[in-house]
């Protein structure tokens, strides 16, 4: 069987996200890679125990497939926004394009993105590219797998968890999390993925 490694992030300086609020948040990762390797491992071994007698806690597991892969996926996706080292935002690009023809300019996106990211409770709030109807969503994703988008890839995402900026910031504060998440992008992956969408 697969088992999954959590991946190591080298994270330039950054301004206003403290080296403890990453280590934390790393710490937190590596918590869902673990996990997604024991759930598959836990569903493995109890079907061919007994798929009958252990059918609810197979079902049980299986339900929760969703929460851990994406908890480790989605974390890959935010982490490495910010490896390399902070960029200039991609005006002038096919990227730049896409979302003015949306959302008006680049500055009606930021807006926009900053307030579905104010959305009550934990999860994610993510810009991405509709390669059917060609054009870009922001949305936003409960924990980490309610409510994302099918054959969507995935642009740029913000983790509005707690736990993704309560050592820097309190609750009331979260939107200068936001801030500094955007301050500090390395907005080349962004458009790197936007161009691979293609
Ligand atoms: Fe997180």
């Amino acid at each position: 069987m697969h088992t999954y490694e959590a991946q190591i992030f080298n994270f330039p300086e950054l301004d206003g996200i403290s080296e403890k609020q990453l280590d934390v948040h790393i710490g937190l990762y590596n918590g869902y890679v673990k996990q997604i390797n024991i759930l598959r491992e836990q569903v493995a071994d109890l079907t061919k125990e007994n798929a009958e007698k252990y059918a609810f806690a197979i079902e049980s597991a299986r339900r929760r497939l969703g929460f851990e892969f994406n908890g480790m996926r989605m974390h890959e996706f935010y982490f490495s926004q910010w490896v390399g080292g902070k960029t200039d935002e991609p005006r002038g690009t096919a990227l730049d394009t896409a979302i003015a023809t949306k959302y008006g300019s680049w500055e009606e996106f930021v807006t926009h993105f900053k307030q579905v990211a104010m959305s009550r409770g934990s999860g994610w709030t993510t810009l991405g590219w509709d390669k059917k109807a060609k054009q870009p969503h922001v949305w936003w994703t409960t924990d980490h797998e309610l409510g994302m988008l099918a054959d969507i890839d995935i642009l740029l995402t913000v983790d509005m968890w707690e736990h993704a900026y309560m050592v820097d910031y309190l609750p009331a504060e979260k939107a200068q999390h936001v801030d500094a998440f955007l301050k500090n992008l390395n907005w080349d992956v962004a458009t790197e993925r936007f161009d691979s969408a293609q």
